[in-house]
């Protein structure tokens, strides 16, 4: 199906013979011609032969007849290769025909757990969660479609000794007057506020030491303070996913209090084990290769010098719970890079321990920050760290405005559904379009842009598409946007062979974005895609040709079309109808 293996397939055992041994061909897209292979200009050295005269000796061995229409040596040893258009149009026919647009589910399905989002309990959700929510999900999302058995695990912070003072202050405000001002979302003003007592008032901070003891305990009038603190902060959370888009349920909640239980055998389990030290009263697991910056070894604490457990502990629970109990072979990580030396010490442990051990893996999918138009880490104008509600509205409503100016005929309604669409698009797509472990820069003119490398480019792109099937009319089949499997594809302009190959590209960006989940591999490819697709709309009449040509043209349409909304899908945006 994918063009590039094929010729890959075709070209390797040309090499291996030549060079007497497995060579891999370097088959790469091309300014000259649809793809070229360099391997030739490697062995050059090694074979002692000129690297024009291998390329010459592979062009002839090679069974590419079937597939090619032109194979030509050129420069110091490159081989040129120009698909035929016969091939390409069976591929573009066969993934046409194909509901999963070639792209096959896989033969081994897995169970992935994906932990992302993990905001806080009685705490706002910041950018940072915005990138983990957003990545999370689109990683999520491909698996799934891939036939992968996704669990989605959202690691709320809802355990620990601030519960204290959250409680103390939740009593201190009554609990209807405490429900109230966390419903409306102020929960970094709550949170504001405990700390700030905590900070100022001794008989405060006596209060809440004592109320974590007995929250620990399991008080059962202090677990119902607790309980309340954590669904108020749930359903705002599941308010804001909504908002987003995103697909976290309120069953996908895994809070660090539900690994309550098994903290203390994971802990014994790691005694037994061996792997405990005591290290200035705490206990600890000195994972091999983790030092610090002096030299010296460094220590993950899996049970503080008080008795008490913290985030490293529980992730190593969560480790051996997800690997276990739910039979994991994949566990993804979707957290800032600052935690990654957290995740490096994590899993090392988890390795020892013999939770973690081939095939079974674990990846910290680690992500930079979200700059400001200054180039700094962004902040609001009070200087806080920005909303994630915030940014999102904002976006809409920035959206919804550019609706109505480029289409005044669009109802209200549809002018806020549109501006939705392409507002929280917008910000997914800029988040997700850069190298995930880069900071990127907010910046609302670029990201809202018609054009260039943006969600409302894309999504104006298949909007195109639809407005043709549209304009078709009763001229169009019915089932016009299902598949057109008897049409037949001939690719005659250079505009339609070149929109062809970026489409029989869509299966092997798939397969290789599940693999790394650098989502802006799949942003690139659907750029490119649109952009082919506009200079064949530009250069090729589709509506106005006749007979089979109007029939093939469609299919190249369609086709886009479908691949845009797939490709927009497993990256959580939306393709309105129109724009
Ligand atoms: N609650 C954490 C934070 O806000 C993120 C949790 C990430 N997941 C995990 N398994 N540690 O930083």
């Amino acid at each position: 199906m994918d063009l590039e293996r094929l010729l890959v397939d075709r070209l390797a055992p040309a090499f291996a013979a030549v060079a007497g041994g497995p060579v891999d061909p370097a088959v790469r897209r091309s300014q000259h011609a649809d793809f070229q292979s360099d391997a030739a200009l490697g062995l050059a050295r090694r074979l002692g032969r000129p690297p024009r005269e291998i390329a010459a000796e592979v062009r002839e061995r090679a069974a590419l007849a079937d597939l090619c229409a032109a194979v030509d040596v050129s420069g110091p040893g490159f081989l040129n290769l120009t698909v035929s258009g016969q091939a390409l149009g069976g591929l573009v026919s066969a993934m046409a025909a194909d509901p999963r647009l070639g792209v096959p589910a896989v033969a081994g399905p897995e169970t992935v757990v994906v932990d992302y989002s993990g905001p806080n309990v009685a705490k706002e959700m910041h950018v940072g969660h915005l990138r983990s929510t957003v990545i999370g999900d689109a990683a999520a999302r491909t698996l799934e479609w891939l036939g992968h058995r996704v669990l989605r695990a959202n690691h709320l912070g809802d355990w620990g000794t601030p519960f204290g003072m959250l409680i103390e202050h939740l009593l201190d405000l009554g609990e209807a007057g405490a429900a109230q001002e966390l419903s409306m979302g102020d929960l970094d003003g709550f949170y504001k506020a405990a700390r700030a007592k905590f900070d100022d008032d001794e008989a405060f901070r006596e209060r809440s030491r004592r109320r974590v003891v007995a929250l620990q305990g399991g008080d059962p009038a202090t677990l119902r303070l607790w309980r309340l603190l954590v669904t108020q902060s749930e359903s705002y959370f599941l308010t804001v996913y909504d908002l987003l888009d995103v697909t976290l349920t309120g069953d996908d909640f895994r809070g660090e209090s539900s690994y309550h239980d098994q903290l203390a055998p994971t802990v014994e389990e790691l005694d037994r084990l061996g792997l405990l030290r005591r290290s200035d009263g705490a206990d600890c697991v000195f994972p091999p290769g983790s030092v610090g910056r002096d030299g010296e070894p460094l220590p993950l604490i899996v049970r503080k010098s008080d008795g008490g457990y913290g985030y490293p502990a529980t992730d190593l629970a969560a480790l051996r719970h997800r690997t276990g109990a739910l039979g994991a072979t994949r566990l993804l990580y979707v957290v800032g890079l600052p935690q990654r030396r957290h995740f490096e010490m994590v899993f090392a442990v988890g390795a020892q321990a013999g939770w973690l051990a081939a095939p079974v893996r674990a990846e910290h999918v680690g992500f930079g920050s979200i700059l400001g138009p200054d180039g700094r880490m962004l902040r609001s104008r009070a200087g806080g760290s920005v909303k994630l509600v915030e940014l999102l509205t904002e976006a809409v409503q920035r959206a919804t405005a550019l609706a109505r100016e480029r289409n005044p005929e669009l109802s209200e309604a549809e002018a806020a559904e549109v501006g939705r669409a392409v507002g929280v698009g917008a910000i997914k797509y800029a988040d997700l379009s850069g190298d995930r472990h880069k900071d990127y820069m907010l910046d609302w003119e670029r990201m809202l842009s018609l054009d260039g490398n943006t969600a409302p480019y894309l999504q104006y792109a298949y909007s195109r598409v639809r407005s043709i099937f549209r304009r078709a009319g009763a001229a169009a089949r019915p089932d016009a946007d299902v598949s057109r499997p008897d049409a037949e594809v001939s690719l005659a302009e250079p505009a339609e062979r070149a929109l062809a190959i970026e489409l029989v590209g869509f299966a092997a960006v798939v397969e290789e974005v599940a693999d790394g989940l650098e989502f802006h591999r799949l942003t690139a490819y659907l750029h490119r895609l649109a952009v082919a697709f506009n200079a064949f709309y530009e250069r090729c009449p589709v509506l106005r040709a006749d007979g089979p040509m109007r029939e093939s043209r469609l299919v190249l349409c369609e086709l886009t079309g479908r691949v845009l909304r797939q490709g927009l899908d497993l990256l959580g945006i939306r393709t309105p109808e129109r724009l």
